[in-house]
């Protein structure tokens, strides 16, 4: 079982360039596969993650051609023959559904198992097929495994709900998709923009994605290209709730501020002193005020994604708050770990109501799911003595180097491969 071993008590204080999106980048490598001619498509600064990694090896499975470049990845897809995702790779990265789209739009036909339910909740597909089926996909679903086919053609979709990934998938399907394709209450993230920019630098004609409507005009054949994704907002979130919690400063470097302004506004209303430039953020940390009500919102909102380093920073606040999840209603998997190291969370629904306390002490904990790990980690910074968060493996799916960055910081924090059974013994 690996871990992180972190000391905690340390104020943090330094800068940190932050790295790119890996929700940009799993959908940008999903629509590499439209590319059927010969040019090679060049990524610039790849994260390091293991969902990149794993993206990438479906990719390989696929036919692509996958070659680093120091920090950048070169990928070729022309020779790209097979559409089906073996379920073991598909298991290794629920959000691979949206290679759904671009297969059926480069091959007529796609086949992949059922992603199923994961630590933050049901993640359901029906708003993905349903939009699929309207610009014409054939899909069976059977013994857990969906089998898509059709030569699509554009059409309206309506998106019940603004998914993200949902509202990803059918632009890429619309790319290769005969005549136009709209899309009404899609999704608004900064990643949606960024699959945008991507697409149109290799060839497509994509508008719209920022606002609630994306239209896409079918094109015969897309091309190469070099691009690189935004910078992780959700990143330089976390290491602005570390300066906070840990009451050091900390700059976010070569970031996108406005990208944060959600974050950075309910900062300034738990009284952190927070200053911005071009593509920095710092923030000063100190004790923070507790907020009566955080309500968690797809973007513009507060991203879910960043619902628990917030706990985490609401834990030590002031006062009492409530957060509330609109995105993913049970995802509180880190409040279990917050309650066993003194924080005061109690759960009711999508609710969960926090009375600040003065100081949270070391425990052993588990990480069940990336964000959940990134508030416990954050939690035994600020915690007096020794804190073991396990389950490393979900930390490392979204965050390059995170304990040399915390390290670089002034923090002390130790991956290590620790069995669950000598854990428990040493915090018994
Ligand atoms: C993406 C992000 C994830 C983030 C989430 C919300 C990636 C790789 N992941 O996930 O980090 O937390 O956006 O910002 O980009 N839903 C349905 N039916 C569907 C699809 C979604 O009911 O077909 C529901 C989900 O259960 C959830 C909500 O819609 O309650 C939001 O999900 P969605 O926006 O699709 O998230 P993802 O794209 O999976």
């Amino acid at each position: 079982m690996d871990g992180f071993v972190i000391q905690g008590g340390l104020a943090l204080e330094g800068k940190v360039k932050v790295h790119g999106a890996k929700n940009s980048i799993l959908p940008v490598l999903a629509a590499s596969l439209l590319n059927r001619s010969r040019e090679p498509i060049r990524l610039v600064k790849v994260p390091d993650l293991h969902d990149v990694k794993a993206m990438l090896k479906i990719l390989t499975r696929l036919g692509a051609v996958v070659t680093a470049d120091g920090e950048d990845i070169i990928l070729r897809t022309d020779q790209v023959d097979c559409f089906h995702i073996p379920e073991q790779l598909m298991r290794e990265m629920r959000s691979s559904i949206f290679l759904m789209g671009p297969l059926l739009g480069r091959l007529g036909k796609a086949s992949m198992c059922y992603p199923g339910g994961c630590a933050i909740g049901n993640r359901p597909i029906d708003l993905h097929l349903q939009g699929l089926q309207a610009l014409g996909a054939i899909i069976e679903e059977k013994d857990g495994f969906i089998n898509a086919r059709g030569k699509l053609k554009g059409g309206e979709v309506y998106l019940s709900y603004p998914s993200v990934g949902a509202t990803e998938n059918l632009i890429m399907a619309g790319v290769l998709a005969r005549g136009k394709t709209v899309i009404h209450n899609a999704a608004r993230e900064p990643e949606i923009i960024d699959l945008q920019n991507f697409l149109n630098t290799i060839g497509a004609q994509v508008e719209g994605a920022g606002s609630s409507t994306v239209t896409v005009t079918g094109v015969p054949e897309v091309g190469g290209g070099c691009y690189r994704v935004y910078p992780d907002r959700i990143v330089a979130g976390t290491y602005m709730i570390a300066a906070v919690i840990t009451g050091g400063t900390v700059t976010v470097e070569e970031i996108i501020p406005g990208h944060l302004e959600a974050v950075t506004g309910l900062l300034l209303e738990a009284g952190i002193s927070v200053e911005s430039g071009d593509n920095w953020i710092t923030v000063h940390g100190g004790p923070a005020r507790a907020v009566s009500r955080v309500e968690i919102y797809p973007y513009p909102g507060i991203p879910t994604d960043l619902q628990p380093p917030l706990m985490t920073m609401l834990s030590l606040a002031r006062g009492k708050s409530l957060v509330v999840e609109n995105v993913f209603p049970r995802r509180f998997r880190h409040v279990a770990g917050l309650n066993k190291m003194g924080a005061r969370i109690s759960l009711q629904g999508n609710r969960a109501l926090i009375q600040g306390v003065t100081r949270l002490r070391g425990a052993a904990v588990e990480a069940t799911d990336l964000r959940a790990g990134a508030a416990l980690v954050l939690a035994g910074l600020a915690a007096r003595g020794e804190t073991v968060v396990y389950g490393r493996q979900y930390i490392e799916r979204g965050y390059e180097n995170l304990d040399l960055v915390l390290n670089s910081l002034g923090a002390r924090v130790e991956p290590v491969t620790l069995s669950l059974q000598g854990l428990e013994a040493q915090h018994a």
